[in-house]
């Protein structure tokens, strides 16, 4: 196989605000478009403010499973609240965000009945506590979503919380929350991804020996580096100052994309990298690839990843701020008489990257940005740090991204 990733998201309330539903008498039926490359600006403008990408740190996430998270809140929200999420998470309301939500369910459901090669699993659960009184027409149309719960009971309703995040991660995420985060909580909403593809080109675990990875130019050691030569899509974006690699999972809508600032650039190269990522110039990357035969050599790797309150700070930052103040907060479409508020969030993910992938070589042949079409056959040699992103190419959505730095962290 193998390509594991999962990711689960809570976001937990404490403590009320006006009544309001939406979309009762709205048609809800799947649209027949679905432009959902908003997910993408939010979610790089997320990864740039949280990923401390000038340290030696990896990183990984889901973005897809933040902003799932985020949107479940946003049906609930109303007011200034709900004003913030639209603009931070590229919404437009209420009535047309819930048939985009359906219709990418509907999609993602769709491609897995078909497939035996590959799971996808994304699933969303806002947990309330017993005491607190959902408005009737939300609980209707959010209804394979919404669960009550007896917070009193923190070790059970943990229990129940863990099961899911664990049934929908395949248990690569046995636990998200603990018993000690649920005290005085009303509201849990929790996100959970799971992702589990196998390389359209695998690495023959043969070809993978240790070879030497530079976290510096100055702080190198030897890691298991996976190889393949092959006919694969690569390109040189300008803006990015790096090369990019296709490495496409069976499947065929599901690609990991590798973005390589040359070598010789450094620490400088791959922070202005991340500094001048986002969807215009990704998409541009992406767009502009050409078939060549190249040597590919990409370290085997694993990350796990916990994101605590700093998710919420980043967030803040962003300009979601009423979501996250009890003052203010207006969570009124969910219950209108209880105030209810978001005061922590916990992120988990993890991801594994082995054979049955790809394969690569020296890095200093990719040096000259200048040339548009790169000739082949080259070398795609993973041996300094650089990002990959896991895309879903038909909705454009970033399902999962990260920055392998340091295999020693
Ligand atoms: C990274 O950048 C931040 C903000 O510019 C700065 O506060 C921090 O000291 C930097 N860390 C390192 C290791 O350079
Ligand atoms: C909360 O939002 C609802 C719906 O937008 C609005 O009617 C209500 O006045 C808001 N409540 C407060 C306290 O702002
Ligand atoms: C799945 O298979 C069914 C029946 O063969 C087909 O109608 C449908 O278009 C397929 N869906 C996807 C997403 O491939
Ligand atoms: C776990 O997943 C299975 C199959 O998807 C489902 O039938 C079961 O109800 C799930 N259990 C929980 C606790 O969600
Ligand atoms: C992704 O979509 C583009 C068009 O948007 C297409 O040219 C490309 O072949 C697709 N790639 C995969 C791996 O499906
Ligand atoms: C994306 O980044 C590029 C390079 O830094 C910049 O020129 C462009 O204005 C940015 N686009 C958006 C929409 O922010």
């Amino acid at each position: 196989m193998m390509k594991w990733l999962s990711a689960a998201v809570a976001l937990l309330a404490v403590t009320s605000v006006q009544p309001q539903c939406f979309s009762e008498n709205d048609d809800l039926s799947i649209p027949p478009s679905n432009d959902l490359s908003g997910i993408a600006d939010f979610g790089l403008e997320l990864f740039k403010e949280i990923f401390p990408y000038n340290t030696s740190s990896n990183f990984f996430f889901s973005p897809y499973s933040v902003w799932s998270a985020l949107t479940l809140a946003y049906f609930g929200s109303g007011g200034n609240t709900q004003s913030e999420l639209e603009r931070v998470l590229r919404i437009e309301d209420k009535v047309t965000t819930l048939k985009n939500w359906r219709t990418l369910e509907f999609l993602y459901d769709m491609r897995q009945a078909n497939r035996s090669d590959y799971t996808f699993k994304v699933a969303n659960r806002a947990y309330f506590d017993k005491t607190v009184g959902l408005t009737g027409c939300v609980n209707d149309i959010l209804q394979s979503e919404l669960r009550v719960l007896d917070f009193s009971q923190t070790q059970e309703a943990a229990e129940t919380i863990n099961d899911f995040v664990s049934n929908t991660t395949k248990g690569r995420i046995p636990s998200l929350v603990e018993a000690k985060d649920l005290i005085n909580a009303k509201m849990v909403l929790a996100n959970a991804a799971f992702f589990k593809g196998t390389w359209l080109y695998q690495f023959k675990k043969s070809s993978t020996r240790p070879h030497l990875f530079y976290s510096t130019q100055q702080d190198y050691t030897f890691v298991d580096m996976m190889t393949q030569k092959g006919h694969f899509r690569h390109g040189v974006s300008e803006e990015l100052g790096a090369h990019i690699l296709e490495l496409p999972y069976t499947g065929e809508a599901i690609s990991m994309y590798i973005l390589l600032p040359p070598f010789i650039t450094g620490e400088q190269g791959f922070n202005a990298m991340v500094e001048n990522l986002n969807a215009t110039t990704l998409h541009y990357a992406i767009d502009n690839m050409w078939r060549v035969e190249v040597e590919v050599i990409v370290p085997k790797f694993k990350l796990e990843q916990l994101i605590g309150d700093e998710l919420m700070d980043s967030l803040t930052r962003m300009g979601i701020n009423d979501l996250f103040t009890p003052t203010v907060a207006n969570l009124s479409s969910f219950a209108p008489d209880t105030d209810l508020s978001v005061g922590r969030s916990i992120h988990k993910a993890f991801v594994e990257v082995s054979e049955e992938g790809t394969e690569a070589g020296g890095a200093t042949a990719f040096i000259s940005l200048r040339i548009a079409r790169p000739v082949g056959p080259e070398k795609f040699e993973c041996n300094h740090p650089f990002l990959f992103v896991i895309y879903d190419n038909l909705t454009r959505n970033i399902l999962f991204m990260g920055a392998y730095k340091n295999p020693k962290a």
